[in-house]
Parts: structure tokens; C-alpha cells; sequence
């Protein structure tokens, strides 16, 4: 990877003006707010939120698909740089080739008029990609191939698909321009858990195989912690916490954080290790709390939260967080940690002496009284 992130971005806010509020000022969703963002070449990030939390907004701001309020948003990806914010209408057709969008809902996303070559290689003649007709085909043949389908599925129309396959065509299409840059919005969320593994990896391995920078948008912790080597994660507009994966999970520092990994449901049906609960609702963005937007739902807010917003603090390598007590949490965590491992280990312990009790009851009941040979039925 080079020293130079593929998208950087500074203090973004993305508003959008909506009708009521009666006399008086328009109100003003803050969908997206000062945000600081890094993704590096080749990474697979990951960003995270409860529903309304921005991520959407923020996958559409970095493709200049919604228009930018304030701030600074550059791509670079080594070949051409470009100043999204003040991107002129050339430059943003031809940054459109670079970067794409894979859509949440493989049914709504495809035309089910055209046939599957044609759905595939749409992208490249309405952006003049491809110089012939033998050329796309080719095009399509070969990011067809990569996506695992073959020439005979190309003949066909979407309605003959499973959601797998049709998520598979979704993907051939966005990424037939040869963009370096992609959205993935949701892109197995529609999906049943048996599939979603397999697309996940198509995505894992055509990415590694591409060179593609990812920003993977999802609400499922679990999801992201399987594909994403970075993760950010966002509440009310603002990003709250960023980390490499492995350090995200192992030492989450935002008791929002903590609290959506909380949610994440355990293997074990006996499991009570939950020490955080999200209790009550995102706010309106419309009208965020002042402070800290997580105060509302905070079980260690104090006074200064509801007065002064946090900003982004260096945690550890890569690891910011945006939190007045992160440093003093860190304790709390840890004895609330520990205490959650005291009792999961007292319970694993207890299950496996009754088991060993009930195994030595059953194996009591099948030994057979000893008897000398002969002195059967007298
Ligand atoms: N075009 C728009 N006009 C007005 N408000 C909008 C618009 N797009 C999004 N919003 C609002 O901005 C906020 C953030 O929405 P966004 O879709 O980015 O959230 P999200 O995190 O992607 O949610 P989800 O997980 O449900 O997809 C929401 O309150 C949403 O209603
Ligand atoms: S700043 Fe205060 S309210 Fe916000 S997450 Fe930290 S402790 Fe909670
Ligand atoms: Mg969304």
C-alpha cells in the first residue's frame, strides 16, 4: 500500500434541506457532520451504525452522488487525483468509471427487461468505456467469469436467478468499468445467511484479485469482522470510532461501540456475558442533542457531554475515538470484562460437572453386578 489514501476526507457534512417545521426556518437533516476519514489503497473498510446513522449518505458523498455541504474530499489514486468537492461535470463522468456503487437489493437493481449480458455491459457504453462491440463482450465475458457466471447465464434474464446469482450480476456490473474504488451499501443484507457467506467471498477474492479499494457498508458487526481489515463506525452523522478490525474488537473504546458489539448474539444459547445494552432510539437528525450525540443513550454521560462535542482522539496505532472518558473507560471496561469471564467460566464449569454427574449416573445404571461363573439360576 502506498502512503497516500485512495479517499481522504475532512470535516464533511452532508445536509439536506426538508419541507415542514411550520413558519419560521426550514429544517435541516444533518445526515453527515465534520467528518475525518481515511481509506487506504487496497483496503476493505468497513463502515458500521445503527439504521439513520449516515453511512449510506457518506458511501454517496465520497461518489459524488449527493451534493457536499462543507468540507474537503480528495481521491487519489496515484493515475489521477481529484478534488471531489469542486469536481467540474467532465472530470466527475470520468471519476465515475473509477469509482461505482453495488446496490443493497439484487431484485429492485436489475432491469428485468434486458438480458444479463446486456444488464452487465450497460456501464460501458452509456460512459463510452469500449471502442466495439467485440470489445464489451469481451469485457463482460471475462468480469462475468470472475464473478462466477457463465456464458450461457449471460443469455438469460434476471427473473431466472436466484438472489445469489442475481447479487453475482449486480457485482459483474459494477465492477465491469474497472473501477479502482467501490460502495458495497448493504450488498448482502438481502441475502440469506447461507448465501451471504459466498458472495462475501466472491467480493474477499475479486477485490485481492483487482487491486479494488472497498467501502463495505453494513449494520451486521458480524459481516464486517469477516471481510473488513478496517473498520469506522458511525452514530448520528459523526464517525465515533475507527480501528483496524482486529483492534476494534478486541479493545472497542466507544461505549457505543461496545454496545452495538454487545449486540451481537452469541453461539452460546446460555450466554449472559452482555455487560452493554443499547437502550431507546437514534435522535432525529433533524435535531441532534447538543454535546455528544451519543449522551442521550450514554450510561457514563456526565455534565460535560451534554455541553461540549468530542472530537476524534488518537487512541492507539490507528485507533481514534471520540469520547470525553474514553481513558478513564478503559478501567470500567476491563472489570466489567472480567467479571462477564468469572461468570461465563463458573457457569461452563457448573454445565460440565452436571454432565459428568449425569454421565457417571448413566454408566452406574449400566454396570452389571458381578457374578462367579456357574452360580447362574438356582
Ligand atoms: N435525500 C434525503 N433527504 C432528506 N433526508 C435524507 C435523505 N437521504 C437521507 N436522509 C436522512 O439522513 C439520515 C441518514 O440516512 P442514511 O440513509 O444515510 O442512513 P443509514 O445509516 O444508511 O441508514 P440505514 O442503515 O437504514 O440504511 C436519515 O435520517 C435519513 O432519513
Ligand atoms: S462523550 Fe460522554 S456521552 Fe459521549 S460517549 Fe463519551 S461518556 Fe458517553
Ligand atoms: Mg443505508
Amino acid at each position: 500500500m502506498s502512503d497516500t489514501p485512495l479517499i481522504s476526507v475532512r470535516d464533511l457534512s452532508v445536509h439536506f434541506g426538508v419541507r415542514g417545521g411550520g413558519l419560521g426556518k426550514k429544517p435541516v437533516v444533518r445526515a453527515v457532520e465534520g467528518v475525518d476519514l481515511d481509506i487506504e489503497k487496497g483496503s476493505f473498510f468497513g463502515l458500521v451504525g445503527e439504521s439513520g446513522s449516515g453511512k449510506t449518505t457518506l458511501g454517496r458523498a465520497l461518489l459524488r452522488a449527493v451534493p457536499i455541504t462543507r468540507g474537503d474530499l480528495t481521491y487519489d489514486d496515484g493515475e489521477k487525483k481529484y478534488d471531489l468537492a469542486a469536481i467540474e461535470k467532465g472530470d466527475l463522468k470520468d471519476y465515475r468509471t473509477r469509482a461505482q456503487l453495488i446496490f443493497q437489493d439484487p431484485y429492485a437493481a436489475l432491469s428485468p427487461r434486458m438480458t444479463v449480458r446486456d444488464i452487465i455491459a450497460e456501464p460501458l457504453e452509456v460512459m463510452g468505456i469500449t471502442a466495439s462491440k467485440a470489445e464489451t463482450d469481451e469485457r463482460v465475458r471475462e468480469i462475468a467469469a470472475k464473478c462466477r457466471l457463465n456464458l450461457e447465464h449471460l443469455r438469460r434474464f434476471p427473473h431466472a436467478f436466484s438472489g445469489g446469482q442475481r447479487q453475482r450480476i449486480s457485482i459483474a456490473r459494477a465492477l465491469v468499468s474497472r473501477p479502482r474504488f467501490v460502495v458495497a451499501d448493504e450488498s448482502v443484507a438481502a441475502l440469506d445467511v447461507s448465501i451471504q457467506a459466498d458472495v462475501l467471498n466472491l467480493l474477499k477474492d475479486i477485490q485481492q484479485e483487482m487491486g479494488l479499494t472497498f467501502l463495505f457498508i453494513s449494520h451486521d458487526l458480524s459481516v464486517v469482522a469477516h471481510v473488513c481489515d478496517h473498520v469506522a463506525v458511525m452514530y448520528l452523522g459523526r464517525l465515533v470510532e475507527t480501528a483496524p478490525t482486529r483492534e476494534l474488537f478486541a479493545n472497542p473504546r466507544h461505549p457505543y461501540t461496545r454496545a452495538l458489539l454487545s449486540a451481537i448474539p452469541s453461539l452460546d444459547p446460555d450466554d449472559d456475558s452482555v455487560v452493554d445494552k443499547l437502550e431507546g432510539e437514534i435522535p432525529s437528525p433533524t435535531n441532534p442533542p447538543p454535546g455528544c450525540k451519543f449522551q442521550t443513550r450514554c450510561r457514563f454521560a456526565i455534565d460535560r457531554c451534554r455541553t461540549e462535542e468530542p472530537l476524534l482522539d488518537h487512541a492507539a496505532h490507528q485507533h481514534n475515538v471520540a469520547c470525553h472518558r474514553w481513558q478513564e473507560l478503559v478501567e470500567v471496561f476491563e472489570a466489567e470484562d472480567a467479571a462477564a469471564k468469572e461468570r461465563s467460566d463458573k457457569r461452563h464449569a457448573a454445565t460440565a460437572k452436571a454432565e459428568k454427574a449425569k454421565a457417571s449416573g448413566k454408566n452406574k445404571g449400566k454396570t452389571k453386578p458381578k457374578s462367579k461363573p456357574g452360580s447362574k439360576g438356582k
